[in-house]
């Protein structure tokens, strides 16, 4: 009797299973409990020719199949209606999603993220000038006339005899003086060309300038927006030195040293073995820069700094070919934090 009965269940349910649409349904309604000739019903009907003692329990089977039998059917309809009703029909959202991986910022936006936030919070402003340049602002108003030996120190691409790509972001600093007058401060942050390839050098690569002219600034301003600035950028413990250097642009002209954030100035291979590590080039804005712009170098003075982003990724990550950069070989950008 029992084993009757599980029979049924078990039928019902693989009809069930198979229904797609509520006219399905019907059909296994009427098949089950109609009154006429459903099976469920027959069943009950035909309690009175079993043997007393079977009676009683086939009556509480059977009966607690018909109930099970119209729940079933009634959530699978609401199952269907659902279905039929929803922007998701014919759409399996149990499936698993689509894995989408979140992106990461390339090591060179990351250290220029961070050098912007260190000079927005010392009040610089942010500002942006043409890749292709004339040859007027990337070198003859940064006191690098024609046909002047200064210029041999960056190898330039010429589109024409009047652009260039430009070779460092210092132009910015000349185009920002020539709509403002001072006080200023400005950083200028983006690509810069150069003929160059090889470990440590790339035919583009960024760089960050910056720029403050007011009345009474001196060497000392520098140092101390500097030394604040690499040591928040590396690690407030690192040792910081100035070089005397030459700049076309600036008089007198640094260029600044941290001790190796490596070996922490015992030195190794990042360092060449010195202990110190180039990072800025800086100085005193050249009074003959001020001339191209209208500014008077009685009243005011001024400093600027260039820095290599590139570099400090190099340095910050440990890079070995600063190439790897430009290379958008995802197994190397997939490292970066
Ligand atoms: N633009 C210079 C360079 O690329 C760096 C620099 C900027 C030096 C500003 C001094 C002042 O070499």
């Amino acid at each position: 009797m029992e084993s009757k009965i599980d029979a049924l269940r078990e039928d019902f349910l693989s009809e069930l299973g198979q229904a797609g649409s509520v006219a399905d349904l019907d059909t296994i309604k009427i098949k089950y409990l109609g009154r006429k000739q459903g099976i469920v019903s027959n069943f009950l009907k035909d309690l009175p020719n079993l043997n007393p003692e079977e009676r009683p329990l086939a009556g509480k089977l059977a009966n607690k199949l018909k109930v099970f039998i119209s729940g079933e059917l009634r959530n699978k309809s609401e199952i269907l209606e659902h279905e039929s009703r929803s922007e998701f029909a014919g759409i399996d959202i149990t499936l698993p999603g689509k894995y989408c991986s979140s992106g990461k910022f390339h090591p060179i936006s990351t250290v220029k993220k961070e050098v912007e936030s260190i000079f927005l919070r010392m009040g610089y402003a942010i500002e942006e000038g043409p890749e292709i340049e004339t040859d007027y602002y990337n070198f003859e108003a940064l006191n690098m006339p024609r046909n002047h030996p200064a210029r041999d120190m960056q190898d330039t691409f010429y589109i024409s005899d009047d652009h260039v790509l430009r070779t460092q972001t210092s132009p910015v600093q000349i185009r920002y003086m020539e709509k403002r007058k001072p006080p200023l401060r400005m950083i200028s942050l983006g690509k810069t060309f150069r003929r160059d390839w090889d470990v440590t050098h790339t035919p583009q690569f960024y760089q960050m300038e910056g720029l403050a002219v007011d009345r009474h600034i001196h060497f000392g301003h520098l140092k101390g927006t500097l030394i604040f600035f690499l040591k928040q950028l590396f690690d407030k413990d690192i040792q910081i030195r100035f070089r005397p250097s030459f700049f076309p642009f600036t008089e007198p002209s640094a260029e600044i040293d941290i001790s190796c954030i490596l070996c922490k100035g015992k030195g190794c291979r990042i360092c060449s073995g010195t202990g110190w590590l180039e990072v800025l080039g800086a100085g005193m804005v050249d009074p003959n820069v001020f001339s191209f712009v209208d500014i008077d170098s009685e009243e005011f003075t001024g400093f600027a700094f260039g820095l290599g982003i590139d570099r400090v990724a190099v340095l910050k990550y440990g890079i070995t070919d600063s190439r790897m950069l430009y290379e958008n070989d995802l197994r190397f950008l997939r490292q970066f934090p």
